[in-house]
């Protein structure tokens, strides 16, 4: 008989946004532990060297992996999924990989349009993968990629503070909005994890409605699909889910952040 997989996911963003994920995450899969990986320390991901980063997460993912022993990990970051998804798959074979990529497919399935803005960091919009994807699925749409360089950073503030600058969420989303020939914008795909915290700020600080999608669910609906696909043990309920950060000293805030999500903050490994 098959050896049966440890009871537990483990969730990697570069920050706090893979919390966006986690929080749907932990409502539909509570069998199974939940540890969450922020490397926080490199944060953020979106301005960082392709060769670089790949060796960074490879290095990273051999701690990670012996320490843990995941049954399964969802790379919940837009910028490093993009990246590193086929070469982490490559370098773990033995383990079992969910990404999170650009919801494109989707978006142009659903607008009405024609035109559809990706807001991502620099990284995922410089991306082959993000570019194969809009080949592949959006050929009839016209796809605007706006790489923004702060809203990951606006999101962090805003989730550790509770504030944030609206004029400056509205300069960043405001080349999302197109007009061409009487059409509108009428989808913006949110493609990266902390840009769900945001979406209400977002939607104020738009020029018109539109659609934000927003794939957090999609990713632990994906993720259950392969949970009951594989055979983990059983959880032992006496360990809790918890949170460790790459940086020495995650901040007060952060920690609280994290046990707002369920979470106890624990060091990095090793
Ligand atoms: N949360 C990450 C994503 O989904 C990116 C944030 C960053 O490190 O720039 O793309």
């Amino acid at each position: 008989m098959a050896e049966l997989r440890d009871p537990s996911v483990l969730f990697f963003d570069s920050g706090i946004g893979g919390l966006s994920v986690v929080k749907e995450a932990r409502i539909i899969l509570p069998g199974l532990r939940h540890i969450y990986v922020a490397d926080d320390a490199a944060f953020p991901y979106g301005a960082w060297d392709e060769a670089e980063l790949l060796d960074r997460m490879t290095g990273l993912f051999e701690t990670l992996i012996e320490a843990f022993r995941p049954g399964l990990i969802v790379i919940a970051c837009n910028t490093a999924s993009t990246l590193a998804i086929g070469h982490l798959r490559r370098a773990f074979p033995d383990q079992v990989f969910v990404g999170t990529v650009p919801a494109i497919k989707p978006a142009a399935e659903r607008t009405r349009s024609g035109l559809v803005s990706v807001l991502a960091t620099p990284g995922t919009v410089r991306r082959q993968y993000t570019r194969d994807l809009i080949r592949q699925y959006a050929g009839q749409c016209h796809v605007r990629l706006v790489g923004s360089e702060h809203l990951a950073e606006l999101a962090e503030d805003y989730m550790r503070t509770g504030f944030v600058d609206e004029e400056a969420v509205r300069r960043e989303i405001a080349p999302c909005f197109v007009e061409e020939n009487g059409r509108r914008t009428d989808i913006v795909v949110l493609a990266c994890t902390h840009y769900p915290f945001l979406a209400n700020r977002m939607r104020k600080t738009a020029p018109w409605p539109v659609d934000w999608i927003d794939t957090s669910e999609a990713i632990a609906r994906r993720t259950l699909t392969l949970v009951e696909q594989m055979q983990f043990g059983p959880r032992d309920f006496s360990l809790p889910d918890i949170a460790v950060f790459t940086s020495d000293d995650p901040r007060t805030e952060v920690m609280r952040l994290a046990s707002g999500f369920g979470l106890s903050t624990e060091p990095f490994p090793g």
